[in-house]
């Protein structure tokens, strides 16, 4: 069997090869892989789901686990139910119109549609950060103890926004302005305090939605850079259109593609020999 350093090799000669290159060695560069955690419980698992919205299936029959303490990306090209299959983990899809899930979707063993999981109580333990930072119209300070303090924390709100604030790699540059406006931040601060706002809550699991698309170059180093900090402590599931930064932070990745998951493995096998042609196709710009 060829060697993946042998398939890049004879990728090499072909057109779509600089960016198969260009994966490989970043998936490369990255050392060895996390360790497989294929033996220890899924934090999430979906069984044969599908979600429509009315009569289309946006997502059929997804089987798919999210192994604990590592990053899982979702990549494919747009429409192809990313969104919709990351926002039925935590149920935010519930406030869509005329949406249906059949199938199963476990968290923590407990069905996420099913009378285990209360959907406020579900949000608090699996987080949400989006495409586009949201911050309430509020102080950087009350933006991230807000959440804590309408479920009731009873700890030191302020140490406890000073710890949220620091794991999103954000302290230094508010500690002496958290009584400010957080729209008076960069796009890149006002994401990375959306992520402390998350992290706030004490999650279990963080989903994210494209969390650097409007972001430039340095600012999403930063975000890939916390997130790779993050997974010691959470479990995480990042969808993204950019394949360099799935190769950069994802441990597993996962590939839908006309709302069917047509792959999933270790990223640094996906990068290098997917099994799949389609795959292969989308990886290297054939696509999508
Ligand atoms: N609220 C909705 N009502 C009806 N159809 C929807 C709704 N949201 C999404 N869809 C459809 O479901 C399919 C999957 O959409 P989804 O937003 O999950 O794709 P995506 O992979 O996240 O795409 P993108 O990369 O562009 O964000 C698309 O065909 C879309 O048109
Ligand atoms: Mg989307």
């Amino acid at each position: 069997m060829a060697t993946a350093a042998q398939n890049m090799v004879a990728a090499g000669r072909r057109p779509e090869a600089t960016q198969a290159l260009r994966l490989a060695a970043l998936v490369a560069a990255r050392g060895p892989a996390a360790p497989a955690s294929t033996a220890a419980e899924p934090v999430i698992r979906a069984e044969r789901l599908t979600i429509r919205y009315g009569e289309f299936a946006a997502v059929r029959e997804v089987s798919l686990d999210i192994a604990p303490a590592q990053v899982t990306a979702i990549i494919g090209p747009s429409g192809c139910g990313k969104s919709t299959l990351l926002r039925a983990m935590n149920r935010m899809n519930d406030f869509i119109e005329r949406m249906s899930v059949s199938g199963k979707l476990l968290y923590r063993g407990g069905d996420v549609y099913g009378p285990a999981w209360d959907p406020v109580e579900l949000r608090r333990r699996i987080g949400m950060v989006f495409q586009r930072p949201n911050p309430f119209p509020k102080s950087i300070y009350k933006n991230v103890a807000w959440g804590p303090m309408i479920n009731g924390y009873r700890g030191h709100l302020p140490e406890l926004v000073e710890q949220a604030l620091r794991k999103a790699a954000l302290w230094e540059e508010v500690k002496d302005k958290l009584n400010e406006s957080a729209l008076a931040l960069s796009g890149g601060q006002q994401q990375r305090l959306c992520i402390a706002r998350a992290i706030a809550m004490q999650p279990d699991v963080l989903l994210m939605d494209e969390p650097c698309s409007s972001l430039d170059p340095i600012a999403t180093r930063h975000i890939e850079d916390l997130i790779d900090q993050l997974k010691a402590q959470y479990t995480v599931v990042l969808v993204t259109h950019n394949m360099q930064q799935a190769a950069r932070v994802s441990d597993r990745t996962a590939f839908l593609y006309l709302g069917e998951l047509v792959e999933v493995g270790e990223t640094s096998r996906m990068f290098t020999t997917p099994d799949n042609p389609r795959t292969q196709d989308y990886i290297t710009g054939r696509f999508g």
